[in-house]
């Protein structure tokens, strides 16, 4: 019996393409597809695909911050499952890490997503909190509590490590979602300190990060965040992150939750 062909581990190129469109659906998330710009200029820098002897298995795509990484992505073909493409392309994106010097991953993965977690375990992932994705309606902002004080404006790169540092963000997080072109706003208090964090895709529509120092401000933070909504625009997601107080104020609101997220962790 001739020994099963051995899985390789490639970087992406412009025609994996149609690969990446064809297996996104695999995630059951409702994330827009990648046009070929953005799979061109955002995606196939941060890709990597698995393949066996020429035939593409899986798709990996991940990004190094400031001394840790993420992995946004991992998709394998569901008729190549179990043969060993997922953990072939995660521990090449550990190598990578390491090499970069990083100490530090993680991701975010559906709680009921057993075969996934299995595999972040197997690698010394461990849950960190949870997550929900939220879908809230525009009209439902001026029935929240009046938020106290507080000036909205840009996020500008000298407010990133103090942002940063007050939601326990990676390094680094904030200027990757400058460069995605995310619109990005905060909410600054009479002493003059940031307290909010939104980083608003309208295209989608939906702001992850959505955070803030106290529920209170989610009113005006979603206030800040209208006006860059799309014309027509009926609601935005929010992904809020390890926040129960906030997501009780927001269901509280009419919110809906669209998807729940765990956020796992783990040491390189
Ligand atoms: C999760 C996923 C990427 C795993 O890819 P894969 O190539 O099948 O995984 P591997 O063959 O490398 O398996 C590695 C380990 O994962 C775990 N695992 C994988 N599939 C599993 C399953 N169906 N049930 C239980 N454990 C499973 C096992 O621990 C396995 O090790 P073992 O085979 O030695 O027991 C794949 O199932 C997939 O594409 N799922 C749909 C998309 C998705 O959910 N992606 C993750 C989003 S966060």
């Amino acid at each position: 019996m001739t020994p099963p062909m051995k899985i390789t581990v490639r970087p992406a190129t412009v025609e994996d393409h149609l690969l990446y469109l064809r297996l996104l659906p695999e995630l059951g998330v409702d994330d827009p597809p990648p046009d070929a710009a953005r799979w061109e200029n955002e995606l196939v820098p941060t890709t990597l695909v698995a393949e066996r002897a020429g035939e593409a298995l899986g798709v990996c795509t991940w990004v190094k911050l400031e001394g840790s990484g993420h992995v946004r992505t991992l998709i394998v073909d569901p008729r190549e499952r179990r043969t060993g493409a997922g953990r072939a392309l995660l521990e090449v994106v550990e190598r990578r890490l390491r090499e970069a010097g990083c100490s530090s991953w993680a991701l975010n993965v559906k709680p009921e997503n057993v075969a996934a977690i299995r595999l972040y375990v197997s690698l010394g992932f461990r849950r960190a909190y949870a997550s929900v994705a939220l879908r809230f309606e525009w009209a439902a902002v001026e029935r929240l509590p009046a938020s106290p004080r507080v000036q909205a404006r840009a996020v500008t790169p000298e407010d990133d490590r103090a942002l940063e540092q007050l939601f326990s963000l990676p390094a680094g997080q904030i200027a990757g979602l400058r460069q995605s072109k995310r619109v990005l706003l905060t909410l600054v208090d009479d002493a003059g300190q940031v307290t909010a964090l939104a980083a608003y895709n309208p295209a989608y529509p939906g702001a992850f990060p959505f955070r803030v120092k106290d529920p209170s401000l989610a009113r005006a933070l979603l206030e800040a965040m209208r006006p860059h909504a799309l014309p027509g625009a009926e609601w935005t997601g929010l992904v809020v992150e390890n926040d129960d107080a906030l997501v009780a104020l927001l269901r509280a609101h009419g919110a809906s939750v669209r998807m729940n997220i765990d956020h796992y962790v783990g040491a390189l």
